[in-house]
């Protein structure tokens, strides 16, 4: 995978780099040279990752452990990259819940909007204006499938996709003139540790490096990429529908994801 250096390098920040998807943007980061500045709560686990990048390619990886669910923890990764030349960034920290959402816990309903958009805001507005000031870069925000239209069984995850995927088609406009990128990648079940902290079961699923290698090389082209056949398989099928028809196409889809629970 060919990534404009000029433009988007020379360091990338991911967040969410210590499992799946953010994991694999790290990687294929790595080897396409850029340096790293890697986020994630578990700092062990970022060190490990940092390790075995470092060991592969020739590149500077540095970690910051923070919490995205705190201002502090956002706070800390901008304190942190003060001093870089920060030229991509992709917001992949994240996770979801499921069932009704009546009966879940509403402080991790709360959290999860913490995480999934306030996070995304703070940072996309720091970095954003960083990136237009010195007039090139990228920003990747990890929207989902979910995001189109309202989803029974895991509507707060799904509403909380549907502001990130409407904050980057809105910020793509903005910041493009600026010499800025932006993109929003909407994969269907990816094989991570996502499912099983939302508490779903996926079948078929897209592997993380699949929807990084596809949403970079989307990155400039578009401002909506579906990464693995899965997504546009299920993104085209609904595509056709009104928006309450998707509505219930995707009720019968997540509650096949949830029917164990
Ligand atoms: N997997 C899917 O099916 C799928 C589909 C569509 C979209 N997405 C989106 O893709 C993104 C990545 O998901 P994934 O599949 O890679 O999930 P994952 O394997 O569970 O990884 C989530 C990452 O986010 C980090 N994270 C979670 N809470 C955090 C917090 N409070 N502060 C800082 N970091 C935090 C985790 O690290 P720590 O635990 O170390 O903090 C981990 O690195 C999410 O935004 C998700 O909504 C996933």
């Amino acid at each position: 995978l060919v990534i404009d250096q000029k433009h988007y390098g020379p360091t990338a920040l991911v967040t969410g780099a210590s499992d799946g998807i953010g994991r694999a943007f790290a990687s294929e980061l790595a080897a396409a040279g850029f340096h790293l500045v890697l986020v994630a709560r578990r700092g062990s686990v970022l060190d490990e990752v940092a390790r075995e990048i470092s060991a592969r390619h020739n590149i500077t990886t540095r970690v910051v452990a923070a919490d995205l669910a705190s201002r502090t923890g956002v706070q800390q990764v901008i304190d942190a990259t003060k001093s870089d030349d920060i030229g991509l960034i992709v917001l992949s920290a994240g996770f979801g819940t499921s069932g009704n959402f009546v009966d879940g816990i509403i402080d991790d309903e709360l959290q999860m909007i913490d995480v999934n958009c306030r996070a995304v805001a703070e940072l996309s507005h720091h970095f954003g204006k960083r990136l237009a000031q010195r007039k090139r870069g990228g920003l990747v925000l990890l929207s989902s499938l979910v995001a189109f239209q309202g989803v029974p069984r895991t509507a707060n995850y799904a509403a909380t996709k549907a502001y990130v995927q409407s904050l980057a088609e809105g910020l793509q406009h903005e910041l493009r003139p600026h010499g800025v990128d932006v993109v929003a990648s909407a994969p269907g079940p990816v094989g991570s540790g996502f499912a099983q902290r939302a508490q779903m079961q996926m079948g078929k699923t897209t592997p993380g490096d699949v929807v990084a290698r596809q949403t970079l090389a989307a990155l400039g082209r578009k401002t909506t990429v579906r990464p693995g056949w899965l997504s546009k398989l299920l993104g085209w099928s609904l595509a056709f529908l009104p928006r309450v028809g998707r509505v219930r196409v995707m009720s019968v889809v997540m509650g096949g994801m949830t029917k164990h629970r």
